[in-house]
């Protein structure tokens, strides 16, 4: 059965104090004097999400049995870093949905949403230079490095069916597992933990991260768009070739490719999944994505296995099956 927001809540249930001082945290440094960027700061804050990444930070120092009051503020950058990424790809994806509302280019419009990411990314950035040690912004400022590296390439490889699979999984590494790993890494470092645990929590949090991306993939070609609470279909609309449709692309005959190619490049097209989906058979792209997310996921939840037995490390490892049967 799929996990319910429900269980997700109840996923997170040994770090709530810290969760709970972590949202604070982002109502807080979101308020601003200008009327107008507090209307959008107040309609980001209707999609909160998931909050993964802020979760697996407090998570990880939680299982180590790291305790440091600056915690709840790094977590609250890493999400607020991850709101700013959201808003600014809704608008390179031309997405309307987002979390359940209007994405900001929708409810307002491009120009808009391109300096409401920069006023979050600009908050994030002011908190972590209030924290203790510069560790955080460091770390944080190589990830978006990164990050912008990964949707500057994916954006120069749209249409492109002759990259390797390779390729399409280390840019999807790069714009999603990168913030993961940081996460985790910043809950096992923050600020001075072991270099060895350091970069063995950075190898899980990069693992469940191109994990979640991948099924993320999928969920673009055959999810809900109800029950993913988001705009789908729009890696096709916008001509991004993900794992699953390039599996079946590289595996189909040359009559199957042209019409793939079709689905993605035909003028005024309205429903490209659709016309995708009529072209060729997209299953066994979905399987063997999913399956290469439940090995990196496995792979994840073994670096698990020194930790102590606690409820964080039980999370943790409940939040390697959540990213895989996910359908929100
Ligand atoms: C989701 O991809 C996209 C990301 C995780 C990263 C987006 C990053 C940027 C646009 C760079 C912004 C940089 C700064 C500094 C704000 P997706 O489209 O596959 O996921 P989705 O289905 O959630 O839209
Ligand atoms: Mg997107």
């Amino acid at each position: 059965m799929k996990p319910s927001p429900t269980q997700l809540a109840a996923l997170v249930a040994p770090i709530e104090s810290e969760l709970e001082a972590m949202r604070a945290t982002i109502v807080e440094q979101l308020s601003d004097g200008s009327g107008a960027v507090s209307d959008m700061t107040g309609h980001v804050a209707r999609f909160r999400g998931k909050q993964l990444r802020g979760s697996l930070v407090l998570l990880v120092a939680r299982a180590l049995g790291r305790q440091n009051d600056e915690l709840p503020a790094v977590a609250a950058v890493v999400e607020m870093i991850h709101l700013a990424t959201l808003v600014h790809d809704d608008i390179l994806d031309g997405a309307k949905v987002r979390r359940r509302v209007a994405s900001v280019n929708q409810r307002w419009d491009n120009q808009v949403a391109v300096l409401l990411g920069d006023f979050l990314y600009a908050r994030a950035f002011a908190l972590s230079t209030q924290l203790s040690d510069r560790m955080c912004s460091s770390l944080l400022a190589e990830t978006t490095r990164r990050l912008c590296v990964g949707e500057i390439e994916q954006s120069t490889r749209r249409y492109d069916f002759d990259q390797a699979p390779e390729k399409v999984e280390r840019i999807a590494a790069a714009k999603t597992a990168s913030l993961y790993a940081a996460a985790a890494e910043l809950g096992a470092r923050y600020p001075d933990g072991s270099e060895e645990e350091a970069q063995e929590m950075a190898r899980f949090g990069h693992e469940l991260g191109l994990a979640f991306q991948l099924v993320d993939d999928c969920l673009d070609l055959v999810g809900n768009e109800e029950t993913v609470g988001k705009s789908i279909g729009t890696d096709v609309a916008d001509g991004k070739v993900t794992l699953p449709v390039l599996t079946v692309y590289r595996k189909a005959t040359p009559e199957v490719r042209a019409r793939i190619r079709d689905a993605y490049t035909l003028p005024e097209l309205e429903d490209r999944v659709t016309h995708l989906a009529a072209a060729c058979d997209l299953q066994p792209g979905i399987d063997a994505t999913l399956a290469r997310a439940a090995e990196l996921a496995d792979s994840a939840r073994a670096r698990l296995s020194t930790l102590p037995e606690s409820a964080a490390r039980q999370a943790l490892d409940d939040l390697c099956g959540f990213v895989l049967a996910r359908s929100f």
